[in-house]
């Protein structure tokens, strides 16, 4: 079975051919990046306008790339919520009309249903159940996947996104946007026990997250060094901040795997990319012999081609939109 999938959930234009959900025969992604660099972070208006200027061009070559025409097609996907409302409009409103024209079926994805199914993609062999950690610049989610998009979501943050928190830490140090990578990068100049940040913890809810502490903490620590005259060393600075985050992603997810008995732990989501946190987390799964699966770099942040592994699944379940299907800025995981 073959579906198009279509994302334009935040900063980027995808589109992808998936074969039965495992196989990808085009991934294509168009990023915003360049341009949401130049205010800082992402400017949703200008995010819809990219998209509605893109999705055409993005779509064909999607197609052109795995060698077939909308008439190859079996299913059209798309990304219908969380994100930006404007965003998603685009890519709902492109998937709705190619469906109506080929007269093919129409399935709605949860983005993040779809950073979980990456995993599919690059381990054919995983199966559910599993523990998945989802970390990306809006959510961070411990999900137990009980099957086939079920999901029970044992713990979430409070505050900031893991991402979120990256790309204003970022900021502060002066590194631009999107933080996330730019902090790995330096970091790796750092020493990460220069500066002993917190670890953010809730009371009485040991799989939820908080990391709005850690980044107040990183700010005043710039802040003050200003105001003392001191200079500061970006590198450590950026070393330690990404330390305290992988240690709180480390510590509570393999509480969580130990008590629920998991043997598989699969990452999910942008910040999955980042190199430390993808390393204490194998030392530590390794440890306790785990298996881990983490998808590579270009499957961890936005693309179409999670959403068709995701749409797949749905698909065999029975899962169709009508051509009535709209944006949900706010979808709850589960929820359809
Ligand atoms: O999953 P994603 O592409 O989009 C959302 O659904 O949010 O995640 C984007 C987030 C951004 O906050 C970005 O800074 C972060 O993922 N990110 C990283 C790395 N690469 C991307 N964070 C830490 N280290 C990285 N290497
Ligand atoms: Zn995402």
């Amino acid at each position: 079975m073959k579906l198009l999938a279509i994302e334009s959930s935040c900063d980027e234009t995808a589109a992808a051919v998936v074969e039965n959900g495992r196989t990808v025969l085009s991934n294509v992604i168009s990023s915003q990046i360049d341009i949401h660099t130049l205010y800082g972070g992402v400017v949703p208006e200008i995010a819809s306008r990219k998209h509605m200027e893109r999705i055409n061009n993005v779509v064909e070559q999607a197609l052109s790339e795995a060698g077939m025409g909308l008439k190859d097609m079996d299913a059209v996907a798309v990304t219908y919520g969380p994100g930006l409302v404007g965003a998603l409009l685009v890519g709902v409103a492109h998937a709705k009309a190619l469906a109506y024209a080929a007269g093919l079926p129409l399935i709605g994805v949860h983005h993040i249903e779809g950073h979980i199914s990456a995993n599919y993609i690059e381990y054919p062999q995983l199966e559910p159940p599993f523990l998945c950690l989802v970390v990306s610049g809006g959510h961070t989610h411990l999900v137990r996947v009980a099957d086939y998009g079920v999901y029970e979501i044992l713990g979430k943050t409070h505050d900031d996104a893991a991402g979120e928190a990256f790309d204003k830490v970022a900021r502060a140090i002066g590194l631009g946007y999107p933080g996330g990578p730019k902090i790995d990068k330096l970091s790796k100049e750092g020493n990460p026990r220069a500066i002993a940040f917190p670890k953010g913890q809730i009371a009485d809810a040991p799989y939820d997250f908080s990391f709005s502490g850690v980044k107040s903490a990183v700010l005043n620590y710039l802040n003050q060094s200003a105001m003392q005259g001191i200079e500061v060393n970006a590198a450590d600075v950026a070393a330690s901040f990404q330390k305290s985050v992988a240690d709180v992603l480390v510590e509570k997810t393999m509480a969580a795997v130990r008590n629920t008995g998991m043997k598989k732990l699969a990452l999910a989501g942008g910040v999955a990319s980042n190199s430390a946190i993808r390393a204490a987390m194998r030392e530590a799964c390794e440890a306790e012999g785990i298996e881990m699966f983490c998808p590579s770099p270009v499957l961890c942040t936005d693309n179409a081609a999670m959403i068709g592994a995701a749409a797949y699944y749905e698909f065999r379940k029975g899962v169709r939109h009508g051509l009535d299907l709209n944006a949900v800025p706010s979808l709850q995981l589960g929820e359809r």
